[in-house]
């Protein structure tokens, strides 16, 4: 498309570039129109070098709340979009945008990495009931005063929600937000009674969404599980749930010897109960060779439409069989662009549990400006 062309749809760019100009001068940011908003938050998805799933980043919705800050109405529509993403089952890539950080005032944060997430208690003996991965936020929200779930695996953990001002507050899910499913697998009818389950929806929850400048630090946005990643990092991986030898002992594997290939043989079985339970379940889920191959389709399509595709291979690559996948046997290229879906340093410290160093501390990370 020539610039020609693009001025016909769009009007001339040196108006709307002159207008934020003249904006930033008035009050140090700008608001971005219903459109850029929209536009920015897609191209921030496309953009993401680690996400094999792309090929749909022009059917991302977005609901604009960017007049929202409030902690507890953060908290409301959090569960709204997971209400509106999940649909039963028939899952769609959804993005929440909250009020933005300006120089006046910093926008909310989430402090969960997403917004379904299960705790993890940690025990005296150092063992953990859960998911490790979430112990220090399960913590946090217990010091605000969170009394806990029921103990098991897979407590749902409640939301923690910082807004500008005041200091964070748990607010709980309320369940009919929240869809999960429970494992079971085609051959082995005991697998159920093991009692395994994840939520249907993973929803990013605490990266920030950076267009033309302005960071948006509360934008939940989901797409929909690629089964591998539960199956073969978080119900696997030996620092969270790790099930390998729990699974490949109940299938009868010789675990004496690494030769066995009992931990792939386990792995597989896993794998294999993800997607045969979310299909049972009528929850979208993709697997890793149709989604290598789609991603594979995008790169076509970006390439012949001139925009060259980032991508990091240690990403893209599915955590099993990666060689009987078409992405593993070429090589890719990041490329850093804007807008972007970026991790800050403090939001990666919140998930953990950590408050972020008072701003007296000469070592605090500079106050948001409003432009980045
Ligand atoms: N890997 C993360 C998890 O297992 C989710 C990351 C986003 N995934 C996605 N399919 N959109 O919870």
């Amino acid at each position: 498309m020539t610039l020609h062309h693009i001025e016909e749809r769009l009007g001339n760019p040196a108006r709307r570039i002159a207008a934020v100009r003249a904006e930033i001068a008035d009050t140090g940011t700008y608001r971005h129109t219903t459109r850029e908003l929209v536009f920015g938050a897609r191209v921030a998805w496309r953009n993401a070098n680690r996400c094999i799933g792309r090929l749909y980043w022009h059917s991302l919705s977005v609901r604009d709340r960017r007049d929202v800050r409030d902690a507890e109405e953060v908290a409301e529509a959090s569960a709204d979009h997971l209400r509106e993403a999940t649909r039963d089952g028939r899952i769609r890539a959804l993005i929440t945008v909250f009020a933005p950080d300006t120089p006046q005032r910093p926008g909310p944060r989430i402090w969960n990495e997403q917004l379904i997430r299960y705790a993890g208690y940690a025990g005296p003996d150092g063992g953990v009931t859960g998911d490790p991965r979430n112990v220090g936020l399960t913590a946090a929200a217990r010091g605000l005063g969170w009394p806990g779930g029921p103990g098991t695996p897979f407590d749902v953990l409640p939301l923690v929600i910082e807004d500008a001002g005041a200091g964070p507050r748990w607010f709980a899910l309320p369940e009919d937000a929240v869809l999960e499913v429970e494992l079971t697998h085609p051959e082995h009818p005991w697998w159920h009674a093991l009692g395994l389950r994840w939520h249907a929806v993973p929803a990013l929850a605490n990266m920030c969404l950076e267009i033309g400048g302005v960071c948006y630090p509360a934008a939940p946005f989901n797409g929909w599980y690629m089964g591998t990643e539960i199956g073969a990092r978080n119900l696997a991986d030996t620092d969270r749930y790790d099930l390998l030898p729990f699974i490949a002992e109940r299938l009868g594997l010789d675990t004496s010897t690494d030769r066995s290939l009992w931990k792939d043989r386990a792995l597989v079985e896993l794998n294999r109960s993800v997607l045969h339970s979310f299909d049972r379940a009528g929850v979208t889920v993709t697997d890793h060779h149709t989604e290598s191959r789609r991603f594979l389709t995008h790169l076509g399509r970006e390439e012949r439409k001139g925009r060259p595709v980032g991508a990091d291979w240690s990403w893209i690559v599915p955590p099993i069989s990666g060689s009987a996948t078409p992405v593993f046997h070429r090589t890719f290229e990041t490329v850093e662009r804007t807008p972007a879906y970026v991790h800050h340093p403090e939001a990666l410290d919140r998930a953990r549990g950590v408050a972020p160093r008072c701003p007296a501390d000469p070592a605090a990370p500079p106050r948001p400006s409003g432009l980045v």
